[in-house]
């Protein structure tokens, strides 16, 4: 069922958290990272943030993405709400609901590149584990 989430808690949060920490310690402000990598795959995607000049858009919706991952490996409260509306939302401004599931996706190679050796196979089967649950629940339909 689309809104409910598995009630038991995230396997591996604390290393997705741990993982998040490195990458603000190491680069500071990943949006640059994460939307290049975004526009290189999605290059139609980059007319959307047209009227973004100052970047406080891609920054604000990436902070939100980072605290939905952060709801759905924690509490779990809110996540999978946002995720709907923000899909249907996002459909409506132009961004394919495939597409817009991509993005955590983005967010996992732009932490995998930046942590370099760190990043672990523990660290890879953590993020896995949370894209499958991403995309198989809220953002699947
Ligand atoms: C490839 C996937 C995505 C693309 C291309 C995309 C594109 C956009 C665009 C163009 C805007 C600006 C809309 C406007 O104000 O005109 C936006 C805003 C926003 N996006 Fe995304 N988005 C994607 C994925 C996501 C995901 C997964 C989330 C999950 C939370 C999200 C959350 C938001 C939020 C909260 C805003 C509003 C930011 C603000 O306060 O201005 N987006 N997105």
């Amino acid at each position: 069922m689309l809104l409910s989430m598995d009630p038991r808690p995230f396997p591996h949060a604390d290393v997705i958290t741990a993982s998040l920490a490195l990458l603000a310690e190491r680069v500071g402000d990943p949006t640059p990272l994460v939307y290049a990598r975004l526009f290189a795959a999605q290059p139609d995607m980059a007319a959307l943030f047209c009227n973004d000049a100052s970047g406080a858009v891609r920054g604000e919706m990436l902070a939100r993405v980072f605290d939905t991952i952060l709801d759905y490996i924690g509490e779990r409260s809110w996540a999978a709400h946002l995720l709907v509306a923000e899909r249907d939302n996002h459909a409506a401004y132009g961004v394919p609901p495939a597409v817009f599931a991509t993005f955590f996706g983005m967010v996992a190679a732009t932490v995998r590149d930046v942590l370099g050796p760190d990043w672990t196979a523990e660290t890879a089967m953590a993020w896995d584990a949370l894209l499958d649950a991403v995309e198989a629940a809220p953002l699947s339909a």
